[in-house]
């Protein structure tokens, strides 16, 4: 993957400061990443309990433009608008015009003359949702849920409200990310928001075909051995093997090797603090990455992220077209 293109951290913002796209948590200003989590907060009754209803959208409309497959991110993007009183658009991009040669561009601006005021874009190509962004009417947002290898703001805003309702100290933390960090747009997202709240230690745990190649991660410690990398942890994320963006699978180990070497197992996760939680953004591939007895056990947060997934992206729809902010 190459950097995150430099400008897409003020591209989002209003000249206000307020939000105006959520493009990448890179270089988002610490108060509005805090002012979200915050937000997303309210939207739980309790730690993983939703359900508040508002009717801040009423009149707005929520186009779901998925480039690529999702079940997590879609869905509750969905129900974030419809909770908010949103008319919501779930466009199926396999019957769009888009398979007839359509640009991208002119499907946004079909969807602009239908008045949608916000689009909530994956898409498997690098600067798609920075290049729509710069084309839209002033009063149109773009969100962006999954950008190729590179960013999904969204996911690492859940992340970390859920690291955060667990323990709140962030700056005292060890978290361990294990998987295929390189083709991980969730692990860039939750390593760029936990660096704007100074998380005491990042750990990077990959076989070394699946570390960052590039150099924007350099603030994480790159380990090449789960054990090291699991020791005295506080938070332990697994993530799953990104076939479907790994060009050469030279060096990639196969399942059963994978397991062996870098599998969230139950043996392994004895090596991180007793009070250790265990992460996983979905999808999971039980008995590749993870051990399902751990995927379901008590140090799991899985569903809870899950759940915080559709508050998080309530207050993100609420900040950039919520009445308040009119
Ligand atoms: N975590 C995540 O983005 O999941 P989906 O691909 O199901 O949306």
């Amino acid at each position: 993957m190459t950097a995150e293109l430099p400008d897409q951290a003020s591209l989002q913002l209003n000249p206000d400061g307020s939000l105006r796209h959520l493009l990448t948590l890179k270089g988002l200003d610490r108060e509005l990443l805090v002012r979200l989590l915050d937000d997303a907060e309210q939207f739980l009754s309790e730690p993983g309990v939703p359900l508040i209803r508002r009717n801040t959208l009423a009149g707005r409309t929520v186009a779901n433009l998925f480039f690529e497959p999702s079940t997590r991110t879609r869905a509750s993007f969905d129900l974030a608008g419809k909770r908010l009183g949103a008319d919501v658009l779930n466009l199926d991009v396999n019957t769009s015009s888009r398979k007839k040669g359509e640009s991208i561009l002119d499907t946004i601006y079909t969807l602009e003359a239908m008045l949608v005021d916000v689009m909530v874009v994956r898409d498997a190509s690098e600067g798609v949702p920075a290049f729509i962004a710069r084309h839209v009417k002033d009063h149109v947002s773009i969100l962006n849920a999954g950008e190729s290898d590179v960013s999904h703001p969204t996911q690492g805003l859940l992340d970390i409200l859920t690291i955060r309702q667990h323990k709140p100290n962030i700056q005292d933390l060890v978290v361990t990310i294990v998987g295929d960090i390189e083709h991980s747009r969730v692990a860039r997202s939750a390593a760029y928001g936990l660096q704007t709240l100074n998380v005491g230690e990042l750990r990077l745990v990959s076989p070394p075909a699946m570390a960052p190649a590039s150099g924007d991660l350099d603030f994480a410690r790159i380990v090449d051995n789960l054990e090291d990398g699991m020791r005295d942890a506080d938070v332990v994320m697994a993530l799953r093997i990104q076939r479907e963006r790994i060009g050469n699978l030279d060096g990639i180990p196969g399942i059963d090797e994978y397991f062996a070497n870098f599998g969230v197992s139950e043996e392994r996760l004895k090596l991180a603090k007793p009070d250790a939680i265990v992460m996983h953004p979905g999808p999971m591939n039980r008995g590749i990455e993870i051990e399902g007895t751990v995927a379901d056990g008590p140090q799991s947060v899985i569903t809870q992220q899950v759940t915080n997934g559709v508050a998080v992206r309530m207050a993100v729809l609420e900040h950039v077209a919520g009445h308040h902010n009119v």
